[in-house]
């Protein structure tokens, strides 16, 4: 039987140099596949905004918004970490607001954690959110919920001096109480070094294979999601594929007359039938 995952899972992984893997869901259906698979966490990440949503960016997504479909994930996750993004500007503007919504996160939905951007700048609230009992994983290098700061998805950390920023960062976010941190597109010797040099796990993603864990989108890595396809990516099926078959054979059955049969259909008795004429 397998065992639900929480943040000493993640600890104890780090110290063991066991490899962490974690998804990311919106939905109570795919959650319960995923976690069904033995994925140590979900991410519910804000990403629904451009998977779900259909948005260009990040940036639209509220907290309504992730605690409705957080909910059903935790509903559909019985083993894995379940993690909910803080969306943009719902912890930027003062430690209390992150404070209030991380609370209203986990009350409303029932996750295990939250996650939030940034290192330094927001170091006070994950110190806060943290003291107030709730698990914060941090998420550095492209954080898209500022790809307008950063005008568009760019690898990070390339020069010597924002190498060494990022380097500080993770000690600061470790510092500050967070149980792992995302490396988002980032070069990955210097993911590595990262990892090496911090006790949480780093969870990389475009990070290479140096980190103590991978995330990625499911939808991207299950070849459902054609919009825009990263490098980082690796496509383990085609998805996408399979579902628009199914609606083309689905749509030739209907017309054909083949489905529904009979083996889909509900009986009444003849005589029932033959008084109604
Ligand atoms: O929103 C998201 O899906 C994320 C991952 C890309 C790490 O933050």
């Amino acid at each position: 039987m397998q065992k639900k995952n929480t943040v000493l899972t993640f600890r104890e992984a780090k110290q063991k140099g066991e490899k962490l893997t974690m998804l990311t869901a919106y939905d109570y259906s795919t959650a319960k596949l995923i976690d069904e698979a033995g994925v140590n966490s979900i991410l519910v990440g804000d990403s629904l905004g451009n998977v779900i949503l259909g948005y260009e960016d990040t940036v639209p997504v509220t907290v309504d918004d992730m605690i409705h479909h957080g909910a059903a994930v935790v509903r559909g996750a019985k083993n894995a970490l379940v993690v909910i993004d803080m969306p943009f500007m719902s912890y930027q503007v003062s430690v209390e607001k992150a404070l209030e919504n991380a609370g209203r996160i986990m009350k409303e939905t029932g996750a295990d954690a939250v996650k939030l951007e940034g290192g330094h700048r927001v170091c006070p609230q994950i110190k806060a959110i943290t003291e107030a009992g709730i698990p914060v994983c941090a998420h550095l290098g492209m954080t898209p919920q500022s790809v307008n700061a950063f005008g568009g998805f760019k690898v990070q950390a390339k020069s010597e001096e924002s190498a060494k920023q990022l380097i500080e960062e993770a000690q600061a976010v470790e510092k500050a109480g967070a149980f792992a941190v995302v490396l988002e597109c980032v070069p990955a010797k210097l993911a590595e070094l990262v990892s090496q040099k911090i006790n949480i796990p780093t969870i990389g993603i475009g990070a290479g294979a140096g980190c103590d864990g991978q995330v990625l989108v499911y939808a991207d890595m299950m070849g459902m999601f054609s919009d825009f396809v990263p490098k980082f990516v690796k496509q383990f099926a085609k998805v996408g594929d399979a579902m628009k078959q199914s609606v083309a054979d689905y749509i030739d059955a209907v017309g054909d007359g083949s489905f529904p049969a009979e083996e889909h259909t509900f009986k009444i008795d003849d005589e029932v039938i033959e008084k109604l004429y």
